[in-house]
């Protein structure tokens, strides 16, 4: 086992920041009241309550009423869909969704069909980007909703929120987005955007974890999915996760002060991981190059291997990397991400991502790579699932590698 720890899992969780620990901290102890007590204790946590609302509120340009805080990404998905459809009228129950969507969204959508909505997964190019056109194409007059998410968890695709979002407005649907990736790495203003809907969450912004947030737009209904006290303007009953809701406010105005900045130093080690790593011959990039992919993310396939392989050599060598399939309990599955942009399974199982913070450095890349190579050859040298023509050839491994680099 290596003694230095790189982890480059950053769009599974991050690790949280001092200053987030340290606004979190008062929380706990001192100030731990009710922000529903009418004494001093609990005045004193609902004013720090108001004053994250309105800080989170203030960086997307949205006002404090517009947010409802709530356990993390997922939650705030449930409540838009699920809240949303039980305003549904009868004649709309028509959903619009993507093939690319956190299981946050695919699973509540495919609940919400189960229990008689129309649900339509709409198609994505090689590079994961929906078609506007396709989602003009889609809405019916029964149509109320569309959820699309912003950036992609898999392979870091930024979708164009303004074109999608206008044809929803155009055609009167609700527009809601899975920001959980994108907050604070993309710029996001809701008054420049059509949107109606958005969820955030704190741990991918090194915040804590089991916090998040619904924006909903001013006149927007939704109705409640648990009953109880009347919390969160009466739409998210509960007493509120004070001390994280202090993290996940700070986690969010430095993440948005440092916006510029850190993408820069992230998209540089990035790109420096990915030309080093697009050496290895048989291998390719899954999802967008440049501007309209997260800062964060990158998705390489490495042919003949399988990721999970991959995965547990190079935590064994002390990198923390996630794989391209989703653990279920009987089967790896391939993600569905990475078949809905066309990849074979095969292709889909030995895929890596790779993700990144501002607190990963160049260092940790060069190491990283040095592992890669060193793994990717390994499993190679061992694999079965090389074509039976290459099979012959001097190694099949490393000197195969090398020695045909040149023929691919
Ligand atoms: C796009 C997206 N949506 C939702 C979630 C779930 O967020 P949370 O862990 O806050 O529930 C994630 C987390 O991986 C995500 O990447």
């Amino acid at each position: 086992m290596e003694d230095k720890k790189i982890y480059f899992d950053n769009n599974d969780t991050t690790p949280m920041v001092e200053p987030v620990f340290n606004a979190m901290k008062p929380y706990f102890m001192e100030n731990f009241g009710n922000p529903a007590s009418l004494h001093e204790y609990g005045l004193e946590a609902e004013e720090a309550v108001g004053k994250a609302r309105e800080d989170i509120a203030n960086l997307i340009n949205a006002t404090p009423e517009e947010l409802i805080f709530t356990g993390g990404a997922t939650e705030a998905n449930n409540l838009a869909l699920f809240g949303l459809a039980r305003m549904a009228p009868e004649k709309k129950r028509h959903i619009i969704t993507s093939k690319v969507e956190h299981h946050a969204i695919l699973n509540t959508v495919k609940r919400l069909g189960k229990e008689g909505f129309k649900v339509t997964f709409l198609e994505v190019d090689r590079e994961g980007f929906v078609d506007p056109d396709d989602l003009k194409k889609a809405i019916t007059p029964e149509t109320f909703l569309v959820t699309v998410v912003h950036g992609n968890h898999v392979v870091g695709t930024v979708q164009d929120l303004n074109a999608l979002g206008q044809i929803c407005r155009d055609s009167g649907v609700l527009f809601h987005t899975d920001a959980a990736q994108s907050f604070t790495k993309v710029p996001l203003n809701v008054k420049d955007t059509p949107i109606d809907l958005i969820s955030l969450n704190s741990h991918k912004i090194h915040g804590p974890k089991g916090v998040g947030a619904l924006y909903m737009r001013k006149g927007v209904k939704i109705g409640r999915l648990m009953e109880g006290g009347p919390q969160e303007n009466n739409r998210r009953p509960g007493t509120e996760n004070v001390p994280g809701i202090m993290g996940f406010a700070e986690a969010a105005r430095i993440g948005i002060a440092q916006q510029e900045e850190n993408n820069q130093h992230i998209c540089k080690i990035r790109d420096r991981l990915l030309d080093r790593l697009l050496e290895i011959p048989h291998t390719h990039i899954n999802g967008p190059q440049g501007d309209k992919r997260l800062s964060t993310n990158a998705n390489i396939t490495f042919l003949y291997i399988e990721g999970e392989a991959i995965l547990m050599h190079l935590s064994m060598r002390g990198v923390f990397v996630s794989s391209g399939s989703a653990c279920s309990s009987i089967a790896l599955q391939p993600s569905n991400v990475l078949t809905a942009i066309g990849l074979k399974h095969e292709e889909a199982h030995g895929s890596i991502r790779f993700s990144f913070s501002k607190l990963n450095t160049e260092e940790e890349v060069d190491i990283a790579v040095g592992h890669m190579h060193a793994v990717v050859d390994q499993l190679r040298s061992m694999s079965a699932f090389i074509p039976e023509e290459h099979s012959e050839i001097e190694g099949k491994g490393t000197t195969f590698y090398k020695k045909k680099k040149d023929e691919f």
